[in-house]
């Protein structure tokens, strides 16, 4: 079985519904899913997985959320992270998802194995959801 860990930051919930979609996805295809707002979230979640989700909305001049999901996402930067299996997810208002290109692009550097990412104007569509679902399909393979 494998272990899944969805890690996000949201406040209007448009990021959350998606990390919700994801994780009732990569349970139904038989994950033991870990789910956690990045507040309650430790290095240990990411390092005991086996592979990952990170969500987040496009913030403060088209970056990652700086006050919580910024810091948590920088402690990665020196560790091994050995090629660990990872999605990022997110909504953005206006920067049309280019913040998430910049943060794969981040992930790369820092040893991840980015295979997929999703991003979303304000709230997903039926059609997004349904990406959604298929991402946590690919976290539990
Ligand atoms: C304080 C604030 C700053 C934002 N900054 C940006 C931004 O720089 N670029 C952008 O494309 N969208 C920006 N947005 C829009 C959010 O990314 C978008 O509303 C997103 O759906 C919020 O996700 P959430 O509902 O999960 O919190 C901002 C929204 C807020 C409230």
């Amino acid at each position: 079985m494998k272990k899944v860990s969805i890690i996000y930051w949201s406040n209007g919930g448009n990021v959350e519904v998606l990390a919700d979609a994801i994780a009732a996805s990569a349970k139904e295809n038989g994950a033991q899913v870990m789910i956690k707002h990045v507040t309650d979230a430790t290095v240990d979640d990411v390092i005991n997985a086996d592979s990952v989700a990170f969500g987040s909305p496009s913030m403060d001049s088209n970056r990652i959320e700086q006050q919580e999901m910024e810091p948590y996402i920088n402690q990665f930067k020196l560790l091994p992270n050995n090629g660990k299996k990872l999605i990022l997810f997110g909504s953005y208002g206006w920067d049309e998802g280019q913040f998430i290109i910049d943060w794969s692009d981040r992930m790369k550097d820092y040893g991840f194995n980015v295979v997929d990412i999703l991003a979303v104007k304000e709230s997903p569509s039926e059609e997004q959801l349904r990406k959604a679902r298929e991402l946590g399909k690919e976290l539990a393979r």
